[in-house]
């Protein structure tokens, strides 16, 4: 299954250096939904982000030479242009966070931490499939963000174009670093084994850093007695569509197998409506209005699609 889907996405990855201006005005204080609890869920995963995307880009930069197959240092060389600037526009709309008074800036020195102390103690090769164990899970939150835009109804469409090109990115790249740690570990049981040992200490560490987090700027923000806004989040995140629930518990199964590739899900249909009308205006707003305009069209025809079966 691997090698069969292994190259599916290479030709897909493709750098675009865009610049989103994220900013105190374009980015409010409650950015998803105006809803406290949903966006400081968010603030914990992306305080982790532009660090985690840099680390990812060194881990990978390093196995460059060290590659055998052309293809995959090609898409390598694509990852890591994307990960520069998804880093670049994520330190941006952080650094809008902290001007509201959302301490990311603290939470992110405290990841700077814990990446430094792991980089030192695990080997490079270790890296890379710890690099693969967080694509995967950025690429399963893209994937129910890309199957759900509705849940962004009430976003500004400035942010939401943001973060759409971002789910759209990390999709494109989502077999790569897995990839990149296969080619260089040679694959077999003792890569399966590597692969899994990092899922746990990845485990290990960031879940409990980011639910913590989570309280911490909802403390900061006085919003742990929102209880309206708790129990919407709650719904969002563990039950419908059930971001968590699908990404740390349903998408982790298949992930848990030693034939695992990433692209045994194959979700380019819902990024190519994307990147068609991306290609067309060069427009994200005009993109991500285009992604959901697609999912509109594919709800209206599937009544009849049923129809026309019975
Ligand atoms: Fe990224
Ligand atoms: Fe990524």
């Amino acid at each position: 299954m691997a090698i069969a889907n292994r190259k599916i996405g290479y030709d897909e990855v493709e750098h675009r250096d865009l610049d989103f201006g994220m900013n105190p005005e374009t980015v409010p204080r409650h950015w998803f939904n105006n809803d406290p609890w949903a966006t400081h869920w968010m603030n914990a995963i992306l305080a982790a982000v532009p660090d985690g995307e840099r680390w990812v880009m060194q881990a990978t930069s390093k196995q460059l030479n060290n590659l055998k197959d052309p293809s995959v240092r090609k898409a390598a060389i694509s990852f890591i242009r994307q990960e520069r600037t998804h880093a670049r526009e994520h330190d941006a709309m952080n650094e809008a966070m902290v001007a509201h008074g959302i301490p990311m800036d603290r939470v992110e020195a405290v990841f700077k931490v814990v990446r430094r102390t792991l980089q030192r103690y695990l080997g490079d090769v270790t890296q890379c499939a710890m690099a693969a164990t967080f694509e995967h899970f950025t690429a399963v939150i893209a994937q129910v963000m890309l199957d759900h835009p509705e849940q962004w109804d009430d976003t500004r469409p400035e942010v939401s174009a943001m973060l759409f090109w971002h789910f759209v990115e990390e999709t494109e790249h989502k077999s790569v670093s897995f990839d990149v740690f296969q080619d260089v570990s040679g694959g077999g049981v003792r890569a399966y084994a590597i692969r899994m040992a990092t899922l746990a200490v990845g485990a290990a560490v960031f879940l409990p850093l980011v639910h913590g987090n989570w309280l911490y700027f909802l403390w900061k923000d006085r919003q742990l007695t929102n209880i309206p806004s708790a129990l919407r989040a709650f719904k969002l995140l563990y039950f419908s569509p059930g971001i968590f629930t699908k990404a740390f518990v349903i998408d982790l199964l298949p992930f848990l197998s030693p034939f695992f590739h990433p692209w045994d899900t194959d979700n380019r249909d819902v990024i190519h409506a994307w990147k068609r009308a991306f290609e067309d205006t060069g427009d994200t707003l005009k993109a991500y209005a285009a992604l959901r305009e697609w999912h509109e069209g594919n709800r209206n025809d599937a009544p009849a699609q049923q129809e026309a079966a019975a």
